[in-house]
């Protein structure tokens, strides 16, 4: 069964868990299918867990939907969320356009950071399935601090939160805020929250693929490291370049023969 919008609302509603990662290929999208994930999100988190930029600033409208296309062909159960990736919604009209690309390329919805107000309006007005990100907004925040620790950017997260819910966003993820204010804004919102470093009571979490796989040389608190890519995939390599050097790769399960006839004429 295809996931949806109102799927997610009513898991909210039944006091269900959402459960959410990024996915960014193909075999990565088939696997998490058959995990259940109801909710993939082709982030500009490519950019610096896979593409090997320096930062979300420079992943490109391109970059996002040849991932996505890759996703789709892998996963056709879970809503597929991609994000409009940073310089792609200055303008409504830009936003627009580009969302719209991302629909054609697979997407369910797209993603935008932020209240750029009049770009969330025109948007949902022209029926683009759309969500929110509030708290850190990776593509203009340089430093990863948790946001809305005080009380007036607490109260004015919460403030957004309402204010993007009325104009018609159907989920909103929240990034690296304290738990308590993570639950005030689920608990506010009718829409399902998702979370990433914003605790417990979101309706849904999110992380990193890369990272609970241990694929990320760094380790951050907001994520969980449940399996050690990079010690086992380093030892395979490893053991491949010595097997080769030695000889003991390929062997006779590995190749295959000629015929003895056909042999004794080749060599004649
Ligand atoms: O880019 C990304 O992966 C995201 C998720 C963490 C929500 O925006
Ligand atoms: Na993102």
């Amino acid at each position: 069964m295809k996931k949806d919008a109102a799927y997610l609302r009513q898991k909210k509603q039944n006091g269900q868990k959402i459960v959410s990662l990024t996915c960014y290929d193909y075999p990565t999208a088939v696997l998490e299918e058959q995990a259940g994930v109801d909710l993939i999100i082709v982030g500009d988190s490519v950019g610096t867990n896979v593409l090997g930029y320096a930062s979300e600033q420079e992943v490109t409208l391109a970059d996002i939907a040849h991932h996505l296309r890759a996703v789709c062909r892998g996963a056709s159960e879970p809503y597929i969320l991609a994000d409009l990736p940073f310089g792609t919604y200055e303008t409504p009209q830009q936003a627009l356009k580009n969302a719209e690309y991302l629909l054609a390329q697979g997407a369910d919805i797209v993603k935008l950071e932020g209240m750029p107000v009049e770009v969330v309006q025109h948007l949902i007005a022209h029926d683009i399935p759309l969500c929110g990100h509030l708290g850190l907004l990776p593509q203009t925040h340089i430093k990863k601090a948790v946001q809305g620790k005080r009380f007036d950017q607490a109260k004015a997260l919460v403030e957004d939160a309402l204010r993007l819910e009325q104009l018609g966003i159907l989920m909103l993820v929240l990034e690296l805020i304290p738990e308590e204010l993570g639950q005030i804004v689920t608990e506010k919102l009718k829409i399902p929250t998702i979370g990433i470093g914003a605790g417990r009571h979101t309706d849904g979490q999110v992380l990193i693929v890369n990272d609970i796989l241990g694929i990320t040389p760094r380790k951050f608190r907001l994520a969980k490291k449940y399996q050690d890519y990079q010690g086992l995939t380093l030892q395979t390599l490893q053991k491949y370049g010595h097997d080769v050097e030695q000889v003991i790769f390929p062997e006779e399960s590995n190749v295959s023969h000629m015929a003895a006839e056909e042999l004794q004429q080749l060599r004649d």
